[in-house]
């Protein structure tokens, strides 16, 4: 039940550091160790690459753990939409290991290619929200995402539960493998819970970000290098679903290449500076579009932040960063989509679990 909160959406927001404490809880053992299954650990150690399937939010949540599992497990990872992949699908590695994502677990683009790689005889992991589920019974394991039921058809906690049991499974297949990540990962989590409730208490600002900078505004770009790409195709997406205005991810880099012809006098350009090692690239982007007239939002990690910068983030473990950035974007649709009336927990045309190709 959605309580005293206006929308389903809002409230599952607001849930998200209960999320994360909540699969620190879930994963780990007394022992400090993390608490995965032996036989998807012994898949992890086996696999010579690793395809990762899913759809929408579910999708960039994969783009983030390819990330983790490069990084952390050396294991080499592509992510590919499943609607692509059921009939374009790439040359396969000689061990390769599946992993599905999906909130619902009833997602029939995702379900058609996992029929199709158990027909080939390949080794499938689920992840979702929803164990039981059709995805989930039919793969050889499950990871479960512990989110608790997800109304709203925006996904939010769901998103982020993806992309902290990626992150668990890959610090745990690091681990099996004899490899340091040089970080304790369920104590940053710990970190990112605090960070994302310190922005659930920032809705004020966020509404104010969304009245005053998207308004009545047709479109909206929002600009990221690296895992800041990643998030903001995410908060694109979670943009145009629910509010309706038209909103595209960009890679800062590719800017020049295309996108900056769309950049008039007030266009709204939201960018995120997470990552120290990008940082100055992706403001000398937004210099790019301040000059052809942009109204330019830029979103910093605190240790990161410059003048003008227009929020800044609560500190996190460089590698979690997605975990948090995500947040604003979120809150900032929301309120978009209140500002024009529209009809948050119900978009028009989408449905919550997508059951046809
Ligand atoms: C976005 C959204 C969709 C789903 C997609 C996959 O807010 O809800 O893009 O993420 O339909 O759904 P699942 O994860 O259930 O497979």
């Amino acid at each position: 039940e959605k309580g005293t909160y206006p929308h389903y959406m809002l409230k599952e927001i607001d849930e998200q550091p209960f999320v994360i404490r909540n699969i620190i809880q879930k994963y780990q053992q007394e022992n400090g160790n993390l608490k995965l299954a032996d036989d998807i650990r012994r898949a992890m150690q086996e696999t010579d690459r690793i395809y990762i399937v899913a759809c929408g939010t579910s999708y960039h949540a994969g783009l983030v753990g390819k990330q983790f599992i490069e990084k952390m497990a050396g294991i080499p990872v592509e992510v590919h939409i499943a609607s692509e992949f059921g009939y374009n699908m790439p040359l396969l590695s000689a061990k390769p290991l599946f992993i599905f994502i999906s909130q619902s677990g009833e997602t029939a683009d995702s379900r058609a290619v996992l029929v199709k790689v158990k027909e080939m005889g390949h080794k499938a992991l689920t992840l979702t929200n929803v164990p039981g589920s059709t995805l989930s019974r039919e793969a050889d394991y499950t990871l479960a995402l512990y989110a608790g039921p997800e109304i709203a058809v925006a996904s939010t906690k769901a998103y982020i539960a993806q992309i902290a049991v990626l992150a668990i499974l890959a610090a745990d297949t690091a681990k099996a493998k004899g490899l340091d990540i040089g970080f304790d990962l369920m104590q940053e989590m710990g970190i990112v819970a605090s960070a994302i409730e310190t922005l659930c208490d920032s809705k004020d600002e966020m509404k104010k970000i969304a009245d005053e900078f998207l308004g009545t505004h047709r479109n909206a770009f929002f600009l990221g290098r690296g895992v800041d790409y990643y998030v903001c195709l995410e908060g694109a997406l979670k943009l145009k679903e629910i509010s309706y205005i038209q909103a595209e991810g960009f890679a800062g880099g590719e800017l020049k290449h295309g996108p900056i012809a769309l950049i008039e006098t007030d266009t709204p350009v939201v960018a995120l500076a997470t990552q120290e090692s990008v940082s100055l690239n992706i403001r000398g982007n937004v210099k790019e579009v301040v000059a052809r007239g942009a109204n330019p939002c830029l979103i910093s990690m605190a240790g990161m932040e410059e003048e003008g910068d227009r929020f800044v983030l609560p500190a996190v473990h460089e590698m979690l960063t997605p975990l948090v950035s995500v947040i604003p974007l979120q809150l900032i649709s929301y309120y978009a989509a209140l500002h024009r009336g529209c009809d948050v927990d119900k978009p028009r045309n989408l449905a919550k679990s997508v059951t046809v190709e």
